[in-house]
């Protein structure tokens, strides 16, 4: 890790857990440790636990855990060194930056740097004679020069080499050209340009930064856009094309398009709130970074069966969020020959104009609306029979909504559509939530009756090899983070005899910070870890042991562990990695040369 270990336990010592989370989420004291409403997923009773015995925080509902970095980096959407830098002026502490972290900062700075400097090279051939092809394209596309500007828009050329060469002149690595992904190297490993004879669309994230690039093509050709690959500095899960000029929107809410020519289209007809997620579904990750700038999401995906999927899944992501989300929806488009096609928000501002868009946006219905309309949209209500389907598939969608009012007035509507009584309605929801409760009842009671099943961490890369010893594992960590000086003296276990790597990492952490003379705090341990691997460990620290009989309860889980080792290293199918450690040599009393 980048920062120094005793900065670290000091950052977590000056951080205390329950005031740095009780700062987001007010919490209620119970016999001796916290409670709140989970910040990272919707819920209206309690279930965010924190511990300020271990600093540490788990909750039930979503499973998610760790310590008061974790915590940071989860609810500002914050890399690891920021969140420590974060913490660090909440305490007034001095960042000490390592060799290593200014190192990795002075690379990013240069790709950073690189890429503005691209940038600013393909706008300056834009405003020049060799640009005139992309020229030509934005003026059939009708974007004004202020509106390129302001996207800071700009021509790649049809030829080789011509990004390569201007900022090899410019000082610029080979290397730093392909980790920042605009050359690409062909098999004889010569370099060409990545981006050739298009439209470049700088991606400009919420700082400032120019961290990728967009482009389109100038005509029909394949493929139409060409991103940026994911580099250092950029991951298209965490950025949203023109959330830099929409932050500053003066509108109340901000507008989720699929195309990025949406976005430059809408901003030059006044809707300088629109953003548009570079080709993924929308994620977590965005829905983070949006919510610091808004409370209020309209999507606008196109008027087709993958627009109205992209709206489904945003609508799954957002459901229970603290946004409040509607939905617009693009009407269809007559051509001149009587044609109905789909449209884009960039279609509809060209053919109906801003003030048809305004009066959509104004109009627009919410998420449930438009679910609801969904449904209604596969059935013919002139016969019966679909009249009961509906009422069928209709009951579901109304049974899962969260509040009591939302439910009444939407059964109302859906009565209203199926021509039925609002009582029949009713009851139809009710059996639709009795059902729906019994069902979750059901899961959670296999789930009880399945202990194995429970103790196995939800990430699947953490799985357990071998639950009883796991599960000795476990007890002897919680027995040492609650007390390490319940046990003095040398280890009893080496790190390779733990079936888990993950457990065995934090038990020879420990250790570790007990032989230094440190006191090893699990926030200072998950700062290290994947956040799976941190919510997992947090979900086992939480869980109470008893120190009563703590020596006779370390002594068995030893027993266990040692017994389940010596299975594995002497068992028929020797594993490679464990016939190298010291322990199975000793057992066969050679070295390793009878293998070779
Ligand atoms: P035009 O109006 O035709 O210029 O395109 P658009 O801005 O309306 O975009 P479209 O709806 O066709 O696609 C939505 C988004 O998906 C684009 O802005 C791109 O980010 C992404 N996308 C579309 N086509 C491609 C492609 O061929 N490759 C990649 N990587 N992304 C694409
Ligand atoms: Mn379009």
């Amino acid at each position: 890790m980048a920062f120094p270990q005793n900065f670290m336990d000091e950052l977590v010592a000056r951080n205390d857990i329950v005031d740095v989370v009780n700062s987001f989420v007010p919490l209620i004291s119970k016999g001796g440790s916290y409670w709140g409403c989970c910040p990272f997923h919707s819920e209206k009773t309690p279930s965010f636990h924190v511990l300020p015995d271990k600093q540490i925080y788990y909750c039930f509902g979503c499973k998610k855990g760790g310590g008061v970095v974790n915590f940071i980096m989860d609810i500002e959407n914050l890399p690891f060194p920021d969140a420590v830098r974060f913490l660090a002026k909440r305490a007034g502490m001095e960042v000490p930056e390592e060799e290593g972290d200014r190192e990795a900062g002075r690379r990013r700075q240069r790709l950073l740097d690189l890429n503005r400097d691209a940038a600013r090279f393909y706008y300056q051939l834009l405003q020049q004679p060799e640009g005139r092809a992309v020229q030509e394209y934005l003026d059939r596309r009708q974007i004004k020069k202020s509106t390129a500007v302001k996207f800071g828009m700009g021509a790649s050329l049809d030829a080789w080499d011509v990004l390569l060469n201007a900022m090899t002149k410019k000082g610029y690595t080979k290397a730093e050209l392909l980790e920042a992904g605009l050359v690409v190297q062909n098999k004889n490993g010569g370099l060409y340009d990545k981006f050739r004879n298009r439209l470049m669309l700088p991606v400009v994230d919420t700082r400032g930064d120019v961290v990728a690039f967009g482009s389109r093509v100038l005509d029909k050709s394949e493929p139409k856009y060409m991103n940026s690959s994911e580099t250092p500095v950029y991951s298209k899960r965490r950025v949203l094309y023109g959330l830099n000029l929409a932050k500053k929107t003066k509108r109340p809410n901000i507008i989720l398009c699929e195309g990025n020519l949406d976005i430059v289209t809408l901003h030059q007809a006044g809707f300088d709130n629109a953003v548009a997620s570079m080709g993924t579904a929308l994620t977590v990750e965005q829905t983070r970074l949006l919510s610091r700038f808004t409370k209020e999401l309209v999507l606008c995906y196109d008027n087709d069966n993958a627009g109205k999927i992209a709206t489904e899944r945003a609508l799954q992501i957002l459901n229970g969020s603290e946004f409040s989300v509607k939905v617009l929806q693009l009407p269809r488009r007559r051509t001149e020959d009587g044609e109905l096609v789909k449209q884009d928000a960039d279609d509809f501002i060209k053919f109906q104009g801003p003030d048809a868009f305004e009066r959509l946006l104004s109009g627009s219905e919410n998420g449930v609306e438009f679910r609801m309309a969904q449904v209604a949209g596969k059935y013919d209500f002139t016969s019966d029979e679909a009249r009961v389907a509906y009422c069928g598939e209709i009951s579901d969608l109304l049974a899962s909504l969260p509040g009591a009012v939302e439910r009444e007035v939407y059964t109302v509507r859906a009565a209203e559509t199926a021509k039925i009584t609002p009582e029949a309605m009713r009851l139809e929801v009710q059996r639709a939530f009795k059902r729906r409760t019994s069902r979750e009842k059901r899961a959670e009671l296999r789930k009880d009756l399945n202990p194995a099943a429970q103790l196995q961490p939800k990430e699947r890369s953490l799985r357990y090899e071998n639950l009883r010893s796991a599960r000795a594992e476990e007890g002897i960590l919680r027995l040492l983070y609650r007390d390490p000086e319940l046990f003095p003296g040398e280890p009893p276990l080496r790190e390779e005899q733990f079936s888990s790597p993950l457990l065995g990492r934090a038990y020879a952490r420990m250790w570790q910070a007990k032989a230094e003379g440190r006191t090893m705090s699990p926030a200072t341990l998950f700062s290290e870890l994947e956040p799976e691997a941190a919510s997992h460990l947090s979900a086992i620290l939480q869980q109470p042991e008893s120190t009563q009989n703590a020596a006779q309860a370390m002594a068995d889980y030893i027993r266990i562990i040692q017994t389940e080792a010596d299975k594995r290293a002497g068992g028929a199918d020797v594993d490679p990695l464990l016939a190298a450690t010291e322990k199975y040599k000793d057992k066969k009393g050679t070295g390793g040369k009878q293998h070779g």
